[in-house]
């Protein structure tokens, strides 16, 4: 029996970083800068430059960022925002937050990503900005959306949650919205030891707002402007990211050669494997396939020790936190479709050629089997 392929392998990730992370956490420690201080300060530097964007605002997690990217653009209640049903809770949560109603619009087939085509439709005097996904890290159609929102003068907060490295026609993902929120939780293609988040933007009065909400409504200390939070990043976090950011390039290049090593075996299956469109650089944070016998398939990779998960079981919109917005099933058919049918396989930098080989013959496997 050969060994189990883990869906995630952050202990391999962590191996050959230990002594590195070691030393920037025991600077920290050494330094007692645990909330924000100069480890966050450099890694907000650092991850500016890397998004190509001119300000970068670290939170203590993507959730607080998103939060914080809609009081910025004064969203509140009896406000509507675009965003789509296909994602994590966390993109509708900083809309619920502001006591704001997600207006939910179907999404592209083949990307998972929000329609451009079905947007205008969902605008009307109440739509105070839209909120896309990149989800998987593929960057979503970007042209087509910045055409809509600067036609009805909206602002895009781009979900860049899952999408760090990603491009889309060349730029980075994250610099075309009015903002947008990473998030650095452990198993992101950036992931903190611990939570994290980022928020990024060209605004300056973004900026400095969005630090002074972070931090208690205040700029300076025990004056407070407005109510704020502590959404604050810790300082080890900051020295962990500052140190795992100078690989991420290359981890980028590692996800790219597994995508393409599956695309190839796994090219003769009836699996329906993601694509790359023309504009687009994905940053293959997920690996997502789709079949109808998902539940079946994914019952045997389980049972055959092939790490996978569902990316996500259930549409927002049918959530039952979000009952009382009146959805039924049938409402964004191909956002339902692609929830009974998606399964990510093991995805990561660290992932052998021998793990690719055995995840892919087990799906052969069981495809032979009926
Ligand atoms: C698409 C998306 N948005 C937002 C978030 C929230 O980020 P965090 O978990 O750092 O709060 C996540 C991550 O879990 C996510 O995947």
């Amino acid at each position: 029996m050969h060994d189990k392929v883990p869906y995630l392998d952050l202990p391999a990730q962590i191996r050959p970083l230990r002594k590195e992370i070691d030393a920037a956490i025991a600077r920290n420690l050494d330094a007692c800068s645990f909330c924000l201080g100069p480890d966050v300060v450099q890694f907000e530097k650092d991850f500016a430059k890397y998004c190509g964007s001119e300000h970068c605002v670290a939170f203590n997690s993507g959730t607080s960022a998103l939060h914080v990217a809609l009081l910025l653009l004064n969203i509140k209640q009896g406000d509507e925002v675009i965003t789509t049903p296909c994602t994590f809770v966390a993109t509708s949560w900083a809309i619920s937050y502001v006591n704001a109603t997600p207006v939910y619009v179907d999404v592209d087939d083949a990307t998972f990503n929000l329609d451009p085509n079905l947007i205008e439709k969902a605008i009307t005097p109440r739509t105070k900005a839209i909120v896309p996904v990149h989800l998987y890290g593929h960057p979503f159609d970007v042209d087509p959306i910045l055409a809509i929102a600067n036609k009805h003068n909206l602002p895009i907060v781009e979900d860049t949650a899952q999408a760090h490295g990603a491009k889309y026609k060349g730029k980075s993902v994250g610099t075309f919205g009015a903002m947008s929120c990473y998030s650095f939780y452990p198993g992101k293609n950036l992931g903190a030891a611990g939570e994290g988040g980022a928020l990024i933007t060209n605004n300056a009065e973004y900026a400095k707002r969005a630090r002074s909400l972070r931090e208690h409504g205040s700029t300076v200390r025990y004056y407070h402007d407005e109510i704020g939070f502590n959404y604050r990043m810790e300082g080890i976090q900051g020295a962990v990211l500052g140190v795992k950011l100078k690989h991420l390039a290359q981890w980028q290049e590692a996800r790219r050669r597994v995508a393409h090593r599956y695309h190839e075996l796994l090219a003769d299956t009836p699996l329906r494997l993601p694509r790359e469109p023309a504009y687009a650089e994905s940053a293959w944070h997920l690996y997502t396939v789709r079949h109808p016998r998902r539940d079946e398939l994914k019952k045997f990779l389980d049972d055959n020790g092939i790490g996978n998960a569902v990316h996500y079981p259930m549409p927002l919109h049918l959530q039952k936190v979000y009952a009382h917005l009146g959805h039924k099933p049938g409402d964004f058919p191909v956002a339902e479709k692609a929830a009974g049918e998606v399964l990510s396989l093991p995805m990561y930098a660290e992932l052998t050629d021998e793990q690719i080989q055995r995840v892919v013959s087990t799906v052969k496997k069981f495809f032979a089997k009926k």
